[in-house]
């Protein structure tokens, strides 16, 4: 199926409700483990000096999982989107008996492309870049990769998962006629557009291999999901 692009911001209030209503937890959750087992591996562990950057973050489901998961680290989310950063912030509020350390988590409304790590953080350190369903949006895709190499050093460790674009439009009209039995037709239509804007795992590789990052690997999850990871 060919990629076709969807637009970068999701700025329209209905289009921010109905994405804010969705239950993506199970990915959500297989992400963040996904990331702690890593970690884990390499025997990596966070303190409180380290911060994690969550690009792309919409309403800060995984930057409230970060938190979650890492409590005792400044955890950061980016969006471009107004309305997104409005949303994260009233989820922080909603949920502040669930997050250990509301106090850690702070919202910054900011396109990823222009954004300088010192207007992030004065350390200049970011010790995990994460991103989840912001790749497929990004209407230059190695604006992603420059953005990457900008906001790491060497100790920063990336986990960026997006969808994985279907092989033909018959799979693609599956999954949208599955979103469409649990969501309403705003969120289905974004999540059918999602899937054509998003990339198939070779294309990534070949993206990367082209902005010079041969340190950064592409995994496949279920056919439905990639995760690039690793150090740039
Ligand atoms: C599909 S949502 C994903 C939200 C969140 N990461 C999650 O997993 O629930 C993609 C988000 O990326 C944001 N976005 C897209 N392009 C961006 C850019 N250039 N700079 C900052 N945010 C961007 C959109 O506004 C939107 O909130």
């Amino acid at each position: 199926m060919k990629r076709e692009a969807e637009p970068e911001l999701m700025n329209a209030r209905n289009q921010v409700m109905a994405y804010a209503a969705g239950d993506f937890s199970l990915g959500e959750e297989r992400f963040i483990g996904f990331i702690s087992q890593f970690l884990r591996k390499k025997g990596i562990s966070l303190s409180s000096d380290d911060l994690i950057v969550d690009l792309g973050c919409g309403p800060g489901n995984i930057t409230e999982r970060l938190s979650r998961q890492w409590p005792l680290s400044k955890v950061i989310g980016i969006d471009g989107s107004q309305e997104m950063i409005l949303r994260a912030e009233k989820n922080k509020e909603l949920n502040k008996l669930k997050l250990k350390s509301t106090e850690k988590i702070r919202y910054i409304c900011a396109d990823i492309k222009k954004i300088k790590l010192m207007e992030i953080t004065a350390k200049k350190q970011i010790a995990l870049l994460v991103s989840n369903s912001l790749i497929h949006h990004i209407a230059n895709i190695d604006d992603f990769f420059l953005c990457l190499k900008k906001l790491s050093t060497k100790a920063t460790v990336n986990f960026h998962k997006d969808l994985r674009r279907p092989d033909n439009k018959e799979i693609a009209l599956e999954l949208k006629k599955k979103c469409a039995q649990k969501y309403n037709k705003i969120l289905t239509n974004d999540y059918y557009a999602s899937l054509k804007a998003s990339y198939q795992k070779d294309e990534l590789k070949q993206i990367i291999k082209r902005n010079h990052i041969d340190s950064l690997d592409v995994l496949e999850e279920n056919n439905e999901y990639l995760i690039i990871y690793g150090n740039v």
